[in-house]
């Protein structure tokens, strides 16, 4: 386990280490020199050494050249929260990044980090998971350093039941964010599947801490296989899946996917709180094609074949077998 070298941001406390790589950044890979770094920050140019030598540890490249300064080259390939934040301004969710190189699921890390009172819109963040959960028990594939494995805390004032309308908002999230970080075109199938080309690319597994009618906080799980290989898919998967690099044939960079996610989740969450779920929820019914579609569902022991007619106000499939209405709270949609 390297869960030890985990990484944390606070976004509104910036580090001189940030500040240093933010010049670099607007600077657009040209020398800096350590006397510009050591006024800027208002420290010696021993201390502009000591956090350049701080940076390179992080995995950045950082070319010191004699008696000119310094020159950012790369930055790290791992998530780093810093570079995450880099441009982000968060209401809420982000104000809090970790990122682990490797944990057992992040939604267990984030499920006790909220027990323990970590504020809402803390995100957490891991190269790899060694028990990566999917929805219904299942195991979700987490190989390291080439998607995205992150879950956020929320607080919302909300009730037990109306916790399921967050799955569609971070769900509709997640299509805006392939949207505008490729030319894929990504499908939501019900409840929390991204699809693209008939393909799982991503999912949804929110977990709950509730009593009867308040809800103490939510843990939005969300999976992106973005770069992922063929080779590295299990070969015993239910329904086809693959990854965002395999469709389009591009690597997508993972820390450039997650700022757009966190900034698209946060201007959803505000919507969500500012104007209810029925705002997302049409997105989400434009983005779903599926209504009018005939599908399968299963529901533990039972299977039903039927069309879509909508969903609810709780989000709830609601399914025509045959003339007759059925609502189906969970399952395991096949668009047939
Ligand atoms: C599904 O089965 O479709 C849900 C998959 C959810 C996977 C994500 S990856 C980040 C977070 N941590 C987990 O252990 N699971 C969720």
């Amino acid at each position: 386990m390297r869960e030890h070298s985990a990484q944390t941001i606070d976004t509104g406390v910036i580090t001189l280490s940030q500040q240093i790589l933010d010049i670099f950044r607007r600077r657009n890979g040209e020398i800096v020199s350590g006397e510009e770094l050591s006024s800027a920050l208002r420290i010696s140019r021993t201390a502009v050494w000591k956090h350049i030598k701080a940076l390179k540890t992080l995995g950045y490249t950082i070319a010191a050249v004699p008696a000119r300064g310094y020159r950012l080259l790369a930055s790290p390939d791992t998530l780093v929260p810093a570079e995450i934040a880099a441009g982000l301004n968060p209401r809420r969710i982000g104000t809090k990044i970790t990122c682990f190189n490797e944990t057992d699921s992040t939604n267990n890390v984030a499920f006790k980090l909220a027990e323990a009172g970590a504020c809402e819109g803390t995100v957490v963040i891991a190269d790899a998971q060694t028990r990566g959960k999917g929805r219904l028990g299942r195991e979700w594939a987490s190989p390291d350093g080439v998607n995205l494995y992150c879950s956020i805390i929320l607080r919302p004032s909300i009730t037990p039941v109306a916790a399921s309308q967050l799955t569609f908002l971070s769900v509709v999230a997640v299509a805006r964010s392939i949207e505008r970080s490729t030319s894929l075109k990504p499908m939501i199938k019900w409840p929390n599947d991204i699809l693209i080309n008939g393909k799982k690319i991503a999912g949804l597994l929110n977990e709950m801490s509730a009593e009867t009618e308040k809800v103490n906080f939510v843990v939005l799980g969300i999976g992106v296989n973005v770069n992922m290989r063929a080779d590295q898919f299990p070969s015993d998967l239910r329904h086809p899946a693959s990854s965002l690099f395999i469709e389009g044939g591009v690597p997508v960079n993972r820390t450039a996917f997650a700022r757009i996610l966190f900034h698209e989740l946060d201007a959803l969450y505000d919507t969500y709180l500012e104007e209810g779920y029925w705002a997302i929820r049409e997105e989400w019914v434009a983005r779903s094609q599926m209504y009018g579609r005939q599908v399968k569902v299963s529901c533990q022991e039972r299977v039903m074949t039927g069309v879509v007619k909508g969903i609810d106000d709780i989000g709830a499939l609601l399914l025509d077998l045959d003339g007759r209405e059925e609502r189906v709270l969970s399952g395991d949609v096949t668009i047939l």
